[in-house]
């Protein structure tokens, strides 16, 4: 069928929207028809070329629809399902996917590699075949995808804010309650406060943390996380110190997550001063792949008993923990109305990262037109 979608044809430059013809779905898979999409820094990361891919490549990672049509062999879903799209799949068998790991699953292979899971492409335009961002590309009113990428969820739950636990708000939250392992009573600091952050602040809250320090140059940021859960307020790893340090009698945080836009080496040694004894540093934000120099006192890690521990998708299972989101969504205690600030047609994506990149949004959200 032909559709249209934000292609990026070439590194650095923007978004292109064009038509597109998306292929009917193979075994396996299932044509989903989008409501929305979320932008995820993630997306610019390839833009920039922090995160090299195989181009071009439809963009979008952070979906939600209904399932149009399906393949053989699909046994999940059926048409007229409410899904999320994951942007990790999960095959259900796999070592990782056995052992409750299934962020990790070995389908994962295929994110980076430009293909579909089982090969080949679903989207073709000027004589190119075309990848999809985290096999979704969800930045078209339509894709192809595999069944391993999608969940299904409830009818009644908003396309449009469940979009945002396909990637966001389940990183975010996983950082602070799995990898972060946040517990009752304890202090927390959340480094950024874009989609990824704002959701680690909630999920902080909700396992129980005394202390929340959320830290942003932007200030209408640090006052739309007093509202999602932070209790305390910095414009700057170096500010937060002060305050933390008189917070905790000098105990500093059990938990530091950052979720900063671009993590670079250099952020590493302000996190860890945040962080205390036997803390939990999380690093959920991404850097430029051919990043390797960090700043970090191996003495300071090992004497004070630190973990620096990295994470993708909040260490989260996709198949059981974006229902459950969506329940604690539905009785009241995540709030995701208020972390979409705009929404934008396909058509403006490129204004919608400017946004982003400008400090205008927690989470700006694609709503696609039918
Ligand atoms: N590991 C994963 O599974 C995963 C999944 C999704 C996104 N991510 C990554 O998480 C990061 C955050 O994504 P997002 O969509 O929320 O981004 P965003 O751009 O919406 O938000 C980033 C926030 O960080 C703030 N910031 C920038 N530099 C800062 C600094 N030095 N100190 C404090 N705050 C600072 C910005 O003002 C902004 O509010 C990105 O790197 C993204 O690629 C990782
Ligand atoms: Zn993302
Ligand atoms: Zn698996």
């Amino acid at each position: 069928m032909k559709t249209k979608a934000a292609v990026l044809w070439e590194y650095g430059k923007p978004w292109s929207v064009e038509e597109v013809e998306l292929d009917a779905p193979k075994a396996h898979e299932v044509l989903v028809r989008l409501t929305a999409s979320g932008l995820c820094h993630s997306d610019d990361h390839v833009r920039t070329g922090d995160l090299p891919v195989q181009l071009p490549m439809v963009g979008g990672h952070e979906g939600a629809g209904v399932v149009e049509e399906v393949g053989p062999e699909v046994t999940g879903v059926k048409p007229g399902d409410h899904v999320v799209l994951a942007f990790v799949p999960a095959c259900g068998r796999c070592k990782w996917c056995a052992t409750g790991h299934s962020n990790l699953c070995d389908l994962g292979m295929y994110l980076m590699m430009g293909e579909e899971i089982g090969g080949g492409h679903r989207v073709h335009a000027r004589d190119a075949d075309i990848g999809t961002m985290c096999l979704l590309g969800t930045f078209s009113p339509y894709t192809t995808v595999h069944e391993a990428s999608v969940v299904k969820i409830d009818d009644d739950i908003p396309l449009d804010k469940a979009a945002l636990v396909g990637c966001g708000v389940t990183t975010g939250w996983g950082s602070a309650v799995y990898l972060g392992e946040t517990r009752a009573g304890d202090t927390v600091v959340v480094v950024g406060i874009g989609g990824i952050g704002a959701a680690a602040l909630q999920g902080a809250r909700m396992a129980g943390a005394k202390n929340i320090m959320a830290v942003d140059p932007v200030p209408w940021k640090r006052e739309m996380a007093l509202k999602l859960g932070a209790t305390h307020v910095a414009e700057s790893m170096e500010a937060a110190h002060g305050p933390l340090t008189e917070l905790t009698r000098g105990q500093m945080a059990d938990v530091t997550i950052l979720t900063v836009g671009v993590a670079l080496g250099e952020l590493i040694a302000p996190l860890l001063a945040l962080t205390g004894k036997n803390g939990r540093a999380v690093a959920t934000a991404v850097a430029p792949a051919l990043q390797t120099q960090v700043t970090l006192s191996l003495a300071d890690l090992t004497f004070m008993q630190k973990s620096l521990r990295g994470g993708l998708f909040g260490g989260a299972n996709p198949r059981s923990d974006i229902p459950k989101l969506l329940d604690l969504y539905r009785s009241g205690q995540l709030l995701l109305d208020e972390m979409v600030t705009t929404t934008y047609k396909l058509d403006e994506v490129n204004q919608g990262y400017d946004d982003m990149l400008a400090g205008k949004n927690i989470r700006g959200m694609i709503i696609h037109e039918h």
